[in-house]
């Protein structure tokens, strides 16, 4: 794995990690990964061949295909791209095909931050520092129907809370579901928090995490 700083920060939909992830960035210069946006780009890609989302074999397929270049469509951020992702998320063949694009970025000499909800478990085990940051639904929901209502799209709070629910039951449902903080992640619950008290909470995590990775590497 790398020889730099790993950072990995997990967490249900719309919890904060990306904001807290973009920021940790910012703040050690690494490259950041939205690892979300490799299952939106399959779910998108799917739909607009018209192919069989559960399908696991084209699905996998899709995945195989997925270049770095399509991580950049803004119809990724959709929510309707959120729901095609977690559609596409719970074939073995879909994870199994964005490893190694994960595992480069995250071996990257520079070192490097993933979100996402598998990063601390699956991804990369060994990173020197692991998030785990969680809201409530409600106020899940609140940040994301903000952010969307910016994006210009029409959407509900109760729409956006529905959709939450079900991202939650699908993404941490089953034994084999990806969303599960990893033994040794610091949970950061930002529910009482403003994205700049999060933010800070994050970086005394990291740096907790790492004096202790300088000491032992
Ligand atoms: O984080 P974001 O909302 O963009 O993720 C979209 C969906 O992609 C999630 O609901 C989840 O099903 C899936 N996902 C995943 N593993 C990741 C990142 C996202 O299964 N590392």
């Amino acid at each position: 794995m790398s020889a730099g700083l790993v950072i990995a920060v997990d967490g249900p939909a719309a919890s904060g990690k990306g904001t807290i992830a973009a920021g940790l960035g910012a703040h050690y210069r690494l490259p950041v990964l939205d690892t979300g946006l490799l299952y939106r780009a399959v779910g998108v890609l799917m739909r607009r061949l018209d192919e069989d989302l559960d399908d696991a074999g084209l699905a996998g397929a899709a995945a195989a295909r997925l270049t770095a270049d399509q991580l950049r469509d803004p119809a990724l951020r959709t929510r309707a791209a959120g729901e095609l992702a977690s559609r596409v998320a719970v074939h073995a063949k879909v994870r199994g095909a964005l490893l190694d694009f994960q595992h480069a970025f995250a071996g990257q000499a520079s070192g490097a931050v993933l979100d996402g909800r598998d990063i601390g478990t699956v991804i990369v085990p060994d990173a020197a520092a692991k998030l785990y940051v969680t809201a409530t639904p409600e106020v899940r929901a609140k940040r994301r129907w903000t952010q969307l209502i910016a994006q210009g799209e029409a959407v509900t709070y109760d729409d956006v809370l529905a959709d939450i629910r079900t991202r939650d039951a699908r993404d941490g449902g089953r034994d084999t579901a990806p969303m599960r903080p990893a033994d040794d992640a610091v949970l950061l619950d930002t529910t009482e928090m403003t994205i700049e008290q999060a933010a800070d909470a994050a970086r005394r995590i990291v740096e907790a995490a790492r004096a202790r990775w300088i000491t032992t590497s």
